[in-house]
């Protein structure tokens, strides 16, 4: 099954709540949410004050991104924020398996990101424990930039990786996918698609449909 997951890093935080309300009537099911500490990536987004917030006014599942040097210092309090889905960077972990380990026994689902230049390698340790691979197709820290075309290639390798061990794993991919490459990016194995710009930039409900339209035509092709 295809998910929409929008990043809300493209929002409009003075409607925030309204506009998620838009994709949720949309038969949209996850929310991305981009955590940037300023420290792993330069930026800093948002924290759990506005997840805790959100939370109360949609039943969409919460897709946390964690952008953050060493995340487990901080996991229990996105649970409580609200999360569902915690991923970290593989990058950012000095002890990915403790850290994965520890969102499992908070009953969350357990996710590890890969940046662009991250090897698949870095997941040897944790694919049978771990519910989502998050490959980033730009560099993270920002919306709106373009999709490093390599990233195909990376997500087909991934799926046979996963399949070789046997691993039941989302592959969630994530920036620059507009509805003109997200089919690629389908063809090449990835399940959750990350989309920022192309769902809050323009008309969020004709750009939520064109991506569904899009899932379709997928599903009758395979
Ligand atoms: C980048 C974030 C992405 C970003 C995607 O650091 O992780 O989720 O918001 O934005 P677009 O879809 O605009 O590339
Ligand atoms: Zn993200």
């Amino acid at each position: 099954m295809i998910k929409l997951a929008p990043s809300i890093l493209a929002a409009d935080f003075n409607v925030l709540g309204n506009q998620i309300n838009m994709i949720e009537g949309r038969g949209v099911k996850y929310l991305h949410i981009d955590v940037m500490d300023g420290n792993y990536v330069p930026g800093i987004s948002f924290g759990t004050p506005v997840i805790k917030s959100i939370r109360k006014n949609t039943k969409l599942i919460f897709d946390v991104h964690l952008m953050v040097e060493e995340p487990i210092r901080m996991l229990e309090d996105f649970k409580d924020a609200g999360a569902d889905i915690i991923t970290v960077h593989a990058e950012a972990c000095s002890d990915l398996p403790g850290t994965v380990e520890k969102i499992k026994s908070m009953g969350l689902k357990a996710g590890v990101s890969l940046n662009p230049e991250t090897s698949l390698d870095k997941l040897d340790s944790v694919i049978k424990n771990i519910d989502m691979v998050l490959i980033m197709s730009v560099d993270p820290g920002a919306g709106g930039q373009p999709f490093i075309a390599d990233s195909l290639q990376k997500i087909k390798d991934l799926k046979e990786k996963a399949d070789k061990v046997d691993a039941n794993i989302d592959i969630e991919v994530d920036g620059g996918i507009r509805h003109s490459n997200v089919m690629d990016v389908l063809k090449a194995g990835a399940n959750v698609i990350v989309a920022g710009t192309s769902v809050f930039g323009g008309n969020i409900l004709e750009n939520v449909d064109k991506f569904n339209e899009i899932f379709l035509q997928y599903e009758e092709i395979v």
